[in-house]
């Protein structure tokens, strides 16, 4: 029996296979606790979160990533630290992503993303959501089993992004081979690992796509553009943004924003599918309703999103001294937020561990957190993960847990990947009846 009053969230592989066990010990402590490690505080309440999120002045995204997982390069004295903070940015691991960022710098870069994100913008990517799913489904689609993170959810989630970008069909393809299997923030990675994340060769490619977008863009070398072979697509529309203010984006700025979006909207997607998926395939009256009434699929979504959402912890640091849910919080505290947790807490949601697909206000969880780093994508995902379903269903009939992978009814096991950002199903094993 593991003493969840000793262990380490952020280190314990055993807490992954069943993180809810977890927060609801951490809730019972209270919604905003200590943690005995590092100077932590768990923020596991509905109502904390959203607070923790809103509070800009208090709290600061730095560590949205590493989460408690940072070491502070300056000794924390007083009761604000903001400016020793910013100061130590260059110090502190993928703080110079768009996520860890906060005020004029994160409204600029999201400017630039918001472009990818219009409501016309993502209608004319609708008829590719759906060849896409159908063509990975093709390959699969005769053997009456499937193992759906790989096969399907993860070479989904690759390509859907690479047609946001607009990105070439070899591109495409590279990235999908690149990122085949990964898994984002191992817990268990050597340092070696760590450096051969392929979210880093794929940063590379899009540098060099970026590079000559911009120069063909560039006064002098437009008329010569054609014979470069530069292409007018989505790449170059983002490559040559400027910020609302008119300044212009560094290389690294957009190539950093091009390459986040593989790192936030990959796995999230591809685990998001397959929880749902798992949900299906476990209660035969849900995929039968579902089957008969697509038109519950965005809030079956939903309420996937809301039991098992595929954001366990992110992380903030407090930068000046407050209260949050009614405990005191000093400067320096990190502070662990966990949409997976508030989305599960019984003062917001009545039985929080059951699935109910006529929950009343199914939407309001957090599972695309709240506040300025809201996610930007939510929307595409929610269609990437409602068009999957109706593709899936379509066909494929009668779809099952596989009992040799999960065990037999009653006594059924999933493994989960061992990182503490995401809580994502490691392998979804179906079987089904080819239509
Ligand atoms: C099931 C799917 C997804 C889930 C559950 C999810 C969840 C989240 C959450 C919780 C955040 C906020 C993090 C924080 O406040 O620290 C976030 C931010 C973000 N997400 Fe998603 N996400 C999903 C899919 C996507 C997709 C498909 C994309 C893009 C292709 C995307 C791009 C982003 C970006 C760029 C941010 C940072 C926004 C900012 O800092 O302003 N996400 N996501």
């Amino acid at each position: 029996m593991l003493d969840y009053a000793k262990v380490d969230f952020y280190t314990d592989t055993r807490l992954v296979d069943d993180p809810h066990a977890y927060f609801d010990f951490l809730r019972a402590q209270g919604r905003v606790t200590p943690m005995p490690y590092r100077n932590v505080m768990a923020v596991t309440g509905y109502e904390e979160m959203i607070q923790l999120s809103l509070d800009t002045e208090h709290f600061n995204t730095i560590n949205s990533v590493v989460g408690a997982m940072i070491e502070l390069p300056f000794e924390v004295k007083g009761d604000d630290i903001s400016a020793e903070l910013e100061a130590a940015r260059d110090k502190i691991p993928f703080s110079s992503q768009i996520v860890s960022q906060s005020g004029k710098r994160h409204a600029d870069l999201r400017s630039i993303l918001a472009r990818l994100f219009t409501p016309s913008r993502l209608r004319a990517l609708e008829p590719k959501l759906h060849e896409t799913a159908d063509a990975l489904i093709d390959q699969f689609a005769r053997d009456g089993k499937v193992e759906l993170a790989r096969q399907y959810g993860g070479p989904y989630a690759t390509l859907v992004i690479s047609d946001l970008l607009g990105l070439p069909d070899d591109v495409r393809n590279r990235f999908r081979a690149l990122l085949d299997d990964s898994v984002p923030v191992r817990m268990d990675a050597t340092p070696e690992e760590m450096m051969k994340n392929p979210l880093v060769e794929l940063g590379k490619d899009l540098f060099k796509l970026i590079v000559k977008r911009r120069l063909a863009a560039h006064p002098l070398l437009k008329p010569l553009a054609r014979l470069l072979g530069a292409k007018q697509d989505i790449l170059a529309e983002v490559a040559t943004a400027r910020f609302p203010d008119g300044g212009k984006p560094t290389l690294v700025d957009i190539t950093g924003l091009s390459a986040f979006l593989f790192g936030a909207g990959q796995d999230t997607t591809n685990r998001l599918v397959c929880a749902c998926m798992k949900v299906i395939a476990t209660m035969p009256d849900v995929q039968q309703l579902l089957r008969d009434d697509p038109s519950r699929i965005p809030d079956f979504i939903d309420e996937c999103l809301r039991l098992d959402g595929a954001v366990k912890s992110g992380g903030r640091i407090c930068q000046k001294s407050t209260t949050l849910g009614g405990v005191e919080i000093k400067a320096g505290t990190v502070m662990i937020l966990s949409p997976l947790a508030a989305n599960r807490d019984p003062r917001r949601f009545e039985n929080p561990g059951e699935f109910r697909l006529d929950r009343p206000k199914i939407k309001e969880h957090v599972a695309f957190g709240r506040g300025a780093h809201t996610c930007i994508g939510a929307l595409l995902a929610r269609r990437e993960v409602a068009v999957s379903i109706e593709r899936l269903l379509a066909r494929m009939g009668n779809i099952r847990l596989s009992d040799a992978h999960h065990g037999p009814a009653g006594n059924r096991h999933f493994d989960y990947a061992p990182t503490y950002v995401l809580h994502a199903l490691s392998s979804l094993h179906l079987e089904f009846d080819p239509v």
